[in-house]
């Protein structure tokens, strides 16, 4: 690791103990502190997580590295600063945020998400884009879930920061996070050093959806066993959690988890009236088409029985049918 990489982790090493100082032991962070409580963080996944908050202030953070000699151009080029156009003068970057550390796979932090207390935009800001943090090669929480993902020899994948926080409390600890986008090839790779079954448990809203149909295939592609978890429409993990408790997220949403062929057509199905004949005929055709993809026979058979019987057609249509799909494909 070069210089230039250690002192910038220096620097978020002590930016962090700075923001956990503020929202744990002062004034300044009882807002932030009741804000986190409200949502149902405990004070144990505060110190765990190490959780933290930016004041509203120009210059906390930028006076306490100073002070400490901490090469602040680094922590410019890192985003925890910001410069000022018209004379160059530095200040924080974060203000007004609970603050979560992110860290790389060895336990160090490289980064921070700063989410706003109230309704502002933007909601999360994270650390910049720089040679330490590359948000495409990060899952947030591995280090802490590695272990546990080790032992189930199966990763449960969150679309942020506060889903793998709520599922931890809630007894899931082998959960790691994207941070808001969409998973990336070194990301899939990164997972499935630590596992083969990965559960793609994303935000059930229409974005979520349609991410977790890309994660499906980028995963798959990386050799990995994917299923997905069963959250009902429109919620996320930790919604869920919130409103219906840590077993029925464990039993139900964890423990229900689909094949992702059964997502699929739940997904096709949406937003279709099947009672119609021409938008029946597209389902099931569309359905046909995901067969097609399947490399195993038993389980093209398993899901051509499945529709044969659902809508009273014949197997030997339905494999016709299959079969000059596939052919169009090729
Ligand atoms: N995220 C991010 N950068 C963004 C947007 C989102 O890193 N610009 C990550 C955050 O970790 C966030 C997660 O993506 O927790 C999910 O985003 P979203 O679903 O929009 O967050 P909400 O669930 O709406 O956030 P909250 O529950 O805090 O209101
Ligand atoms: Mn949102
Ligand atoms: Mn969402
Ligand atoms: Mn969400
Ligand atoms: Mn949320």
């Amino acid at each position: 690791v070069s210089n230039d990489l250690t002192a910038m982790i220096a620097g978020n090493e002590l930016a962090a103990k700075l923001y956990h100082h503020l929202l744990t032991n002062t004034d300044q962070g009882k807002e932030a502190l009741e804000y986190l409580l409200k949502r149902g963080f405990t004070r144990e996944n505060i110190q765990d997580f190490s959780i933290g908050f930016a004041p509203d202030s120009w210059d906390t953070l930028t006076q306490f590295l100073q002070r400490r000699n901490v090469p602040l151009n680094f922590m410019e080029q890192i985003g925890l600063l910001s410069k000022r156009e018209f004379d160059g003068k530095l200040f924080d970057r974060f203000r007004n945020r609970v603050m979560f550390p992110i860290w790389n796979k060895d336990g160090k932090i490289i980064g921070f998400g700063g989410r706003v207390l109230g309704n502002e935009q933007p909601k999360y800001l994270n650390s910049s884009e720089s040679k330490l943090f590359n948000k495409s090669q990060i899952l947030y929480g591995l280090h802490l879930a590695r272990p546990d993902i080790r032992k189930k020899n199966e990763a449960v994948l969150f679309e942020g920061y506060v889903d793998v926080i709520s599922a931890w409390k809630a007894g899931v600890r082998n959960g790691v996070a994207t941070l808001g986008t969409a998973i990336t090839n070194e990301q899939a790779k990164l997972i499935r050093r630590n596992a083969e079954t990965v559960i793609v448990c994303y935000d059930s809203d229409n974005a979520g959806l349609k991410a977790t149909y890309r994660a499906i295939q980028i995963l798959e592609e990386n050799n990995c066993f994917v299923k997905v978890a069963k959250l009902p429409e429109g919620y996320d993990p930790d919604e869920f959690i919130q409103k219906n408790g840590s077993e029925k997220f464990r039993v139900e949403v964890i423990g229900g988890s689909m094949t992702t062929m059964a997502f699929k057509m739940s997904y096709l199905r949406k937003g279709r009236n099947l009672q119609n004949e021409a938008e029946r005929m597209q389902y099931i055709e569309d359905v046909l088409t995901e067969i097609t993809t399947l490399s195993k026979s038993i389980e093209r058979d398993h899901y051509i029985r499945q529709l044969a019987e659902e809508f009273s057609l014949s197997l030997d249509a339905l494999k016709q049918e299959l079969f000059r799909l596939h052919k169009l494909k090729n």
